[in-house]
């Protein structure tokens, strides 16, 4: 995807030369992000990409990707004030658009939405369906038409205790059998002041990547803990930085096409105010989008914010 830009970047994500990270030295971590917090402040003469005028880099090669995660919110009315908005909605063509509504309203949802706007499911059983009171079965999902699932949330893993192993059980059982997975990541506030950033990060993705049998139906979405539901979003620069070392990683331990392939989206306190410079930095290919997802008109905001990569010069 030719992408635009009115700067010369000289932060060159996959293209630039990275330092060798140590995943488990937390120390080294950190000096990896403060070099790359140094990266940002060079001059772009010091890069390793030549600069191309007014060209926004997008370091990854999948389409744009937005993501409503509508959590446990809504009745039978406000969603289907919220479907007829989205149905209403104007949408740039070229962006994947995902919703996530809650389970008893995800047979409907999918019946009433535009074929435009796929659904996801917010969670799913580790194995075929039976005697698992309460679960919900992938079996069941791909039944009612549902083409994603959300999995490693942070709520699942903070307020329902889901570990790295049983999440990993959940994504590679979805994905053998044909589900797109959102695979969420993300540190603690207290980890990201401890400069664990990137080993919680890393191990999450390893969970994921010992298991999955391909990254070909997976999205990665870096969702700071301490950046969801609280107002408080990660700068651009922040999330960039965490990508761009996803990307790293994915490059070092799975492939570099897995590392170009794969969509990495920011989730944490996303809106319509904030998205489009989030979405300029090149290596956040969309959105994870809890509470502003809940309005139709911003959230086509957000989706529409793929146009802020593409800035003419
Ligand atoms: P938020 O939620 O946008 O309300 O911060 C994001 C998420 O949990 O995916």
């Amino acid at each position: 995807m030719a992408m635009i830009s009115t700067y010369c970047p000289h932060f060159t994500g996959l293209r630039r030369s990275s330092p060798n990270l140590h995943h488990n030295n937390s120390q080294q971590s950190q000096s990896f992000l403060q070099h790359i917090d140094s990266q940002l402040r060079l001059p772009s003469s010091s890069s390793g990409r030549p600069c191309r005028g007014a060209v926004t880099a997008m370091a990854g090669s999948g389409k744009f990707f937005v993501g409503g995660n509508w959590k446990c919110n809504g009745t039978k009315d406000s969603i289907m004030k919220l479907v007829s908005d989205l149905n209403s909605a104007k949408l740039e063509t070229d962006v994947d658009v995902v919703v996530a509504p809650p389970f008893v309203y995800l047979d409907k949802v999918k019946a009433s939405l535009t074929d435009r706007i796929e659904v996801s499911a917010q969670n799913s059983w580790i194995g075929k369906g039976g005697a698992f009171t309460g679960e919900i079965s992938v079996e069941q999902l791909k039944d009612i038409g549902c083409k994603w699932v959300i999995l490693g949330h942070s709520e699942r893993r903070h307020i329902i205790g889901e570990d790295d192993q049983f999440i990993g059980k959940k994504a590679a059982y979805a994905l053998n059998e044909g589900l797109g997975v959102i695979a969420c990541i993300g540190e603690l506030l207290e980890e990201r002041e401890a400069g664990k950033t990137f080993d919680v990060c890393f191990q999450q993705l390893k969970a994921f990547s010992d298991v999955v049998p391909s990254w070909e139906n997976i999205v990665i979405a870096y969702e700071p803990v301490w950046a969801i539901g609280t107002g408080k979003v990660a700068t651009p620069q922040q999330a960039q930085e965490v990508h761009v070392a996803v990307r790293d990683w994915l490059k070092k331990n799975v492939s570099e096409e897995v590392a170009s392939k794969t969509r990495i989206i920011y989730g944490g306190s996303v809106n319509g105010s904030n998205c489009a410079e989030l979405a300029k930095k090149e290596d956040i290919d969309g959105f994870l989008v809890g509470g502003a997802s809940l309005k139709g008109p911003e959230f086509a905001t957000i989706v529409n914010s793929v146009t802020s990569k593409k800035v003419a010069a």
